[in-house]
């Protein structure tokens, strides 16, 4: 796909903070492929995508699962031929007012961005 092009993934694409990198970042003349945790919003949000213009592709694929972005960097790999950028977007988050946040609320979102790390281990070659 998109010969030629250098190549972004950018988990968490399929809606959001994500869907707007993906925009972005095909406006710069990258090919996107996003991830999701279920194929029908992954679907979904590539068809919008191409409807755009954009040369999207998709696979659904849990951030938290270690297996899961195996397969989805070897996917990359296979359909894309390279991977020029990663963006680690996947996530949630729990906003309201400082009072109401409890700190157990507090603590699960510090440690959320260990969430990118079954990714990235992925597209890291080990001996
Ligand atoms: N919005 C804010 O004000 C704000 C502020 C600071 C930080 N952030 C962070 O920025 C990121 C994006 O925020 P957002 O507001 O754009 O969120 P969002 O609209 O809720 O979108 C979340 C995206 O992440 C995907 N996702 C969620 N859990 C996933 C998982 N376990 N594996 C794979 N994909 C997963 C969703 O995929 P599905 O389509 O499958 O649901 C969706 O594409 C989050 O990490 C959030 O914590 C947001």
């Amino acid at each position: 796909m998109a010969a030629g092009k250098r190549v972004a993934l950018v988990t968490g694409g399929t809606r959001g903070i994500g869907a707007a990198i993906v925009r972005g970042l095909a406006s710069e003349g990258f090919a996107v492929a996003i991830s999701g945790r279920t194929e029908s919003s992954v679907r979904e949000a590539v068809g919008r995508f191409r409807k755009e213009g954009i040369p999207a592709a998709g696979r659904a694929a849990d951030a938290r699962r270690e297996e899961e972005q195996k397969a989805l960097i070897a996917w990359v790999a296979s359909d894309f031929s390279r991977l020029d950028v990663l963006v680690n977007n996947a996530g949630i988050g729990e906003f309201d007012s400082v009072e109401k946040l409890s700190p157990e609320i507090g603590s699960a979102t510090w440690s959320r961005p260990t969430s990118a790390a079954p990714t990235t281990r992925s597209t890291t070659p080990r001996p």
